[in-house]
């Protein structure tokens, strides 16, 4: 793909449904007693793994579009082939966890960068419930044994990720008594939110605790999916960049443990708005507007993002970084470096593609320094096949100099196959 520099970004915009929110109501439907019905449902390719998935599973989902259907009350069957999750983390590890309470055994597979994740973060707290996973090395494929008697656990979780915690409360709907899960650090709740308004018996207690009594039922119903706001934030980064630039984005999610993304941008001199505040399942959404430049400098402190910041803002870093070579004083990221497992080395791929476009990055075992401001050059990007490296270096295309070719940028249909053509129609030049 090749682009082009922009002068700004103008328009109003309403995008598909959240991945995150789009998987977890999918497996929810599936489970659930009575038919469901998802409007908005994703049109990630990630999303369409967990429909597979469940389809091999024998749940009868019907898809018009991006309404999805399920019929519900029905038992999950044990598949006739391995499932494949394709590129999609949340569906092997959040559906590992399903998987673990049911009384047969499933071998989930995904493509070589799904291959080479880290899976003994959910193996772990699966076993202790009494299910055996076996696993080449830690990493997919897995063979899931599950069981339909899980014993109840107390988990704290040694890793900040929302997939494990949603993994150890999917299985929880499944054993016998209560299942307490303990963040240290908060990630996304999706889960927690969605069981509560299904019908599940989920507590959050102030102390970064969850109970999910068990065996516990959800029950089926209707959900319109918020937009997406790792979606958005391309947008709302390109309109921040470009001086100018008028952007609204409806109906967007806004869930606090995803929308820090808002406060940083704001904290660097953006002017974000956020109104028209609405709920639907417990998930707050709202209109989003964007008016273009960076309108104050930004103190040193708000100039790092390390500790509890990195999970709610997890897979917005390599977009942050971008930005971060536009900020005076420049940016730094510390204790990320989970960002090394996801679908590429991000702290990795991120510095070798800022530096390609001439800015100066420093890259430390658990995170990246990026100076600025800096102008940018148009570059050769390698997307190392990871849409969100692909579609933060599509924004830094707008504001370089010259012609930006985005090498493997097809992966952006992971999780958001409209990006070109919306980022096209906002363009101006
Ligand atoms: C996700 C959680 C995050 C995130 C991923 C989606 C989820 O991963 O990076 O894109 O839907 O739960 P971790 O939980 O592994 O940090």
């Amino acid at each position: 793909m090749r682009l082009q520099p922009a002068r700004l970004i103008d328009g109003r915009l309403r995008l598909p449904g959240d991945k995150s929110i789009s998987h977890r109501a999918a497996l929810i439907a599936a489970l659930a007693d009575g038919a469901s019905e998802i409007s908005n449902f994703s049109t990630a390719a990630d999303c369409a793994s967990t429909l597979a998935c469940l389809r091999d599973l024998g749940i009868a989902v019907e898809r018009k579009e991006n309404t999805v259907t399920f019929a519900g009350s029905q038992k999950l069957i044990a598949p006739s082939r391995p499932l494949d999750c394709g590129n999609s983390g949340s569906t092997l590890r959040i559906l590992a966890g399903v998987l673990a309470g049911h009384d047969f055994t499933a071998e989930l597979i995904g493509d070589v960068s799904l291959s080479s994740r880290p899976m003994r973060r959910i193996i772990e707290p699966l076993e202790l419930m009494g299910a055996k996973i076996e696993s080449t090395d830690g990493k997919a494929p897995l063979k899931v044994h599950g069981s339909n008697r899980l014993n109840p656990i107390t988990y704290k979780l040694p890793v900040a990720s929302a997939q494990v915690k949603s993994a150890v409360l999917f299985a929880g709907l499944n054993a016998t008594g209560r299942t307490t899960v303990i963040e240290t650090s908060l990630s996304r709740d999706h889960t927690e939110r969605l069981f509560d308004s299904f019908g599940a018996p989920i507590k959050i207690i102030g102390d970064g605790s969850i109970t999910l009594d068990g065996p516990a039922r959800l029950t089926g119903g209707t959900i319109t999916i918020p937009g997406d706001i790792s979606s958005a934030a391309y947008f709302m980064a390109a309109a921040m960049l470009l001086p100018e630039s008028d952007v609204t984005i409806d109906a967007v999610g806004i869930n606090p443990t995803r929308a820090a993304f808002l406060g940083v941008l704001s904290s660097w001199g953006g002017e974000i708005r956020v109104s028209d505040v609405q709920r639907e399942r417990n998930e707050p959404f709202g209109t989003i507007k964007v008016t273009g430049g960076i309108t104050r400098i930004a103190g040193e402190r708000a100039r790092t993002l390390s500790s509890g910041m990195i999970p709610v803002l997890i897979d917005e870093l390599p977009l942050l970084a971008v930005v971060g070579s536009q900020i005076e004083g420049g940016i730094q990221i510390r204790d990320a470096a989970e960002l090394r497992l996801k679908e590429s080395d991000r702290l990795a791929t991120t510095a070798a593609n800022l530096r390609a476009m001439g800015a100066e990055v420093e890259e430390f075992d658990d995170g990246i320094s990026v100076s600025g401001p800096t102008p940018l050059h148009g570059a050769l990007i390698n997307s190392h096949d990871d849409h969100r490296i692909a579609m933060a270096f599509s924004v830094a295309a707008l504001i370089a100099d010259g012609e930006t070719e985005i090498a493997g940028a097809e992966c952006v249909a992971i999780s958001f196959p409209e990006f070109f053509n919306l980022l096209e129609s906002v363009a101006k030049r």
